[in-house]
């Protein structure tokens, strides 16, 4: 493994560790994104999947929110996209503008489309440069996350064909086809412990599995077509870290809309963060959880088109919520939005979510 410079920062991996911290560690899911006039324009020369496969643009990408927020982030995510799994797998994807797969998975007779292994060092090898340029470049400011999709997301996106309303297609498989169904996410989920070992190696220090979709399942097919895939991926990572000497990271999931699932997944997951859409009050989630995770989240993206009054006032109730029955302190708590940033929100309505988090999560001194 490459020596990188020293970590100056390190709240978020405390946090995220269980540990209480002096303040939240903050950073916004998409924070390299389209609201950002510097990403806007280099995203003008360069198609999406161009950067994500271009090590020095996705670095570059990377570092757009970690200059222009210096000092009130706390996190990098490497600029990249779920949607390189299937990919590796050997699915054709455009982003034109949302994501779309010209031949999707139709029958269960399809997967023998699917490249029968994948070896990510070749297929996503791109992604592990990217890593490792970032790290240098961050010359020790913030931690980088690394992530991927969870199984039942990409599996969705590879028969849907791109974003859903209903999830028909998705759905008809796991209903019709449920052993086919479990086979093919069990193969995504092999292709995802393959892919965050690799980020691991190539220098992510936390990774993130994003369940966008998880909130469409009911909690029983949840149980049974997603979760044991989540569990396989964080086992998995764990041992094969472990046997190749490679210290631990920790690991975070990000289940959209699964609160329903909150006690299972604090129970035995494996995971060590767990994040949070809007639709929970923080002290409910931290009743459930009952301190076994670290928590990460969770304003509704859309108060940041509310003004400087809104934001003020939905992240001190969120910085209060996570107060609650905790000596005033906010706990292990990794703030975020409980969802991706829009393209439309103003980048000072940000620097200010930014520093109301700074302030109302601060310990109070004693
Ligand atoms: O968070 C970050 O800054 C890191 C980069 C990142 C992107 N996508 C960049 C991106 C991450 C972590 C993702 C994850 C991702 N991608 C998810 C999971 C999180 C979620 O939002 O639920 C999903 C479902 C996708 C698939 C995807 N990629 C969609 C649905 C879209 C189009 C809609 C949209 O929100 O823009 C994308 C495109 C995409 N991925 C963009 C970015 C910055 C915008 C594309 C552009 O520049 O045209």
């Amino acid at each position: 493994m490459v020596e990188f410079p020293p970590l100056r920062n390190d709240l978020l991996l405390r946090a995220a560790r269980g540990e209480k911290t002096e303040r939240a560690p903050v950073w916004i899911m998409r924070q390299a994104g389209r609201y950002l006039p510097e990403f806007r324009a280099l995203r003008a020369n360069h198609e999406f999947f161009e950067i994500c496969r271009t090590p020095e643009l996705a670095t570059e990408i990377t570092l757009q929110p970690i200059r222009r927020y210096s000092g009130l982030i706390d996190a990098s995510i490497i600029f990249s996209d779920i949607l390189v799994i299937p990919q590796a797998m050997g699915m054709e994807v455009l982003m034109n503008p949302g994501p779309s797969f010209p031949d999707p998975l139709n029958t269960p007779d399809d997967v023998s489309k699917l490249n029968q292994t994948v070896d990510v060092d070749k297929e996503l090898g791109y992604v592990f440069q990217a890593i490792t340029q970032t790290r240098i470049g961050l010359d020790g400011e913030v931690p980088l996350i690394g992530f991927c999709g969870a199984p039942w997301t990409l599996f969705a996106y590879m028969i849907e064909g791109g974003g859903s309303k209903t999830f028909t297609k998705a759905k008809m498989w796991l209903f019709k086809y449920p052993e086919e169904s479990k086979a093919l996410l069990l193969r995504i989920a092999d292709v995802c412990v393959d892919f965050l070992v690799g980020q691991v190696k190539a220098g992510a220090q936390l990774l993130q599995i994003f369940d966008s979709w998880a909130g469409e399942l009911s909690p029983h097919d949840f149980s049974l077509f997603s979760l044991p895939t989540l569990k396989h991926i964080s086992s998995r990572v764990r041992a094969r870290l472990s046997t190749q000497n490679i210290p631990q990271v920790p690991l975070t999931l990000f289940a959209k809309g699964a609160n329903y699932a909150l006690d299972e997944l604090a129970k035995d997951s494996g995971y060590d963060v767990l994040g949070l859409d809007w639709c929970i009050d923080p002290s409910v989630a931290r009743e459930i959880v009952q301190g076994k995770v670290a928590l990460q989240g969770n304003m509704d993206p859309n108060v940041l088109y509310g003004g400087r009054e809104a934001i003020e006032s939905a992240v001190k109730r969120m910085c209060d919520e996570f107060k609650k029955g905790n000596n005033g302190e906010v706990g292990a708590w990794i703030a975020n939005l409980g969802h991706g940033i829009t393209p439309g929100v103003d980048p000072e309505d940000v620097r200010w979510f930014f520093e109301c988090v700074h302030k109302y999560s601060a310990r109070a001194k004693a």
